[in-house]
Formats: C-alpha cells, structure tokens, sequence
C-alpha cells in the first residue's frame, strides 16, 4: 500500500512478489524512464541480495525489509556522496531509537548494529552524469520478524524486543524517518547530519583492533574525512581508508 504520512517517498511504488536484488531492479528502472524522486522498489521475496564489498545479503521470505528508494539529489555535490550513507544510517538509528531499542551504533561505513549483532545493511549505488547525480538507489536491508540467522552476529527487531511486527505498518513509520533525514541533506545541514553521524559511530576515540593489508594493528577511529573515508590514528600518525582497506569486529 501506498504510504499515506510521507511527502514523496514511497509514493511511487514498485511492488514485486520476487526479484534477484531491488537494488539492481531499481538501477535498471533507471535507465529507461527515469523514476520519480522517492520511487520505492520493494519485494518480501529477495533471492540475490547483494552487499557492500561483493557480500550477498540474505533475508527470509516475507519477514524482513528488503527495498531500494531512487532518490535524485539534485543540489548534492559529488564529492558530499558520503552524506547518502550518513542520512541513511541516521534514519535507522532513529527508527529503531523509537522502536526502544537502545544501543543502537553505525559500523563505519554504513552498518547498523544493536550491541555487537547487525540488523541492517545498506548498500547506495550512484548513477552520475556529468558533474550532478542523475539518480541514487539506497538499498535497504532490515531484519524485522526473522527468528534465526546463519550467523551468530546477526539479528533482528523481533529477536531484540519478542515481538512480532506489522510489516505495513513498520514500513510507512520507516519511511517517514527515512524522509525526515533525506530532508536534511537536500537542505544542506551536512554539520549537522555529520555531527550526528559521529555521535552514534561505533568505535570513535576508543582503542580498536584493525587489520590492513592481512596485518592486524592497534588503533582508533578519530573521525570520517569529507569524502567518507575512515580516519584512524596509527602509530602516532593519522591514516585514512577507503571501504576496501581496512577490516575490524564489533565487539
Ligand atoms: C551490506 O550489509 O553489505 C549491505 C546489504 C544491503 C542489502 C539491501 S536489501 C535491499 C537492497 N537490494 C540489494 O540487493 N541489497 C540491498
């Protein structure tokens, strides 16, 4: 059902019973006509998600979030890509903030952990022509019903509170959050979004294990530089990292 409490988003929606990946449907929604801005493209029936860094992204049939929202952040600058990942991640923490749960932190760059177990993973592709983004899919998968995982550090909503969700009604609440945050950054309150950011990621000025190139180092997070990169002081020196760089556990 088409959300009734958001401006834009969700308003167009594409419901599909089963698909490989929403993000790849949405990717090639894009390419033909060219979608409305908070196009949501949603399935129960996600058989090949996929994740960052070539990981897949698994979910039960019909118990879980598994959707991409086209976004066309007309006035966003490439080189704020990184404010895509922070506005959602924001999003998340305050839905799931309202949910009650506490505890809520984003693994660098865009994880959302409740203590050391993943609920979410988000996965933003970009399209850019020219020097504007023509479009953005941020794909979003959250665990919601499922009861069990392959993997101990995986969990989900009704796990953490033993509570069954109303998928529809869930999906029209995170929506709205979602909106609220994509608001933000088409108004430009990158400080503020940054300042957000830094409160809820996990590891920031506490000592971390890290490993870099198969060797693992001692070190802290101290920050993200503008272009999203992780900055972490090593050895008494600063060093930056893009996604593919730099490996650590959420304990
Ligand atoms: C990650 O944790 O590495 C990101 C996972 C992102 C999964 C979502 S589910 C909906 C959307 N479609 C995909 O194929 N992936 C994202």
């Amino acid at each position: 059902k088409i959300p009734a409490s958001t401006l834009f988003l969700g308003k167009n929606l594409v419901f599909v019973p089963e698909c490989h990946s929403t993000n790849t449907l949405a990717l090639q929604l894009c390419q033909n006509s060219g979608p409305a801005e908070g196009t949501l493209v949603i399935t129960p029936n996600q058989t090949a998600g996929r994740g960052q860094r070539g990981n897949g992204w698994e979910a039960e049939p019909g118990k879980n979030f598994t959707f991409s929202l086209i976004l066309k952040p007309a006035t966003l600058a490439l080189k704020d890509q990184f404010y895509l990942n922070i506005f959602t991640s924001l999003a998340l923490r305050d839905y799931l903030a309202a949910k009650g749960c506490t505890a809520v932190r984003v693994k660098w760059p865009n994880d959302i952990y409740v203590g050391s177990k993943k609920i979410c993973g988000i996965l933003v592709e970009s399209q850019i022509s020219g020097n504007k983004f023509s479009h953005v899919v941020v794909g979003i998968g959250l665990n919601v019903n499922q009861q069990k995982f392959g993997t101990e550090t995986a969990t989900s909503l009704s796990i953490l509170t033993g509570m069954q969700f109303d998928l529809q009604a869930e999906l029209e609440s995170l929506l709205k959050f979602l909106e609220a945050r994509y608001l933000q950054l088409r108004e430009g309150k990158m400080a503020l979004l940054m300042e957000d950011y830094l409160k809820v990621l996990y590891g920031l000025n506490t000592p971390l294990s890290f490993e870099v190139e198969g060797v693992l180092a001692e070190g802290m997070i101290v920050g993200v530089d503008e272009s999203g990169r992780l900055r972490v002081l090593m050895e008494g020196r600063e060093r930056v990292f893009g996604v593919k760089e730099v490996g650590y556990g959420v304990v």
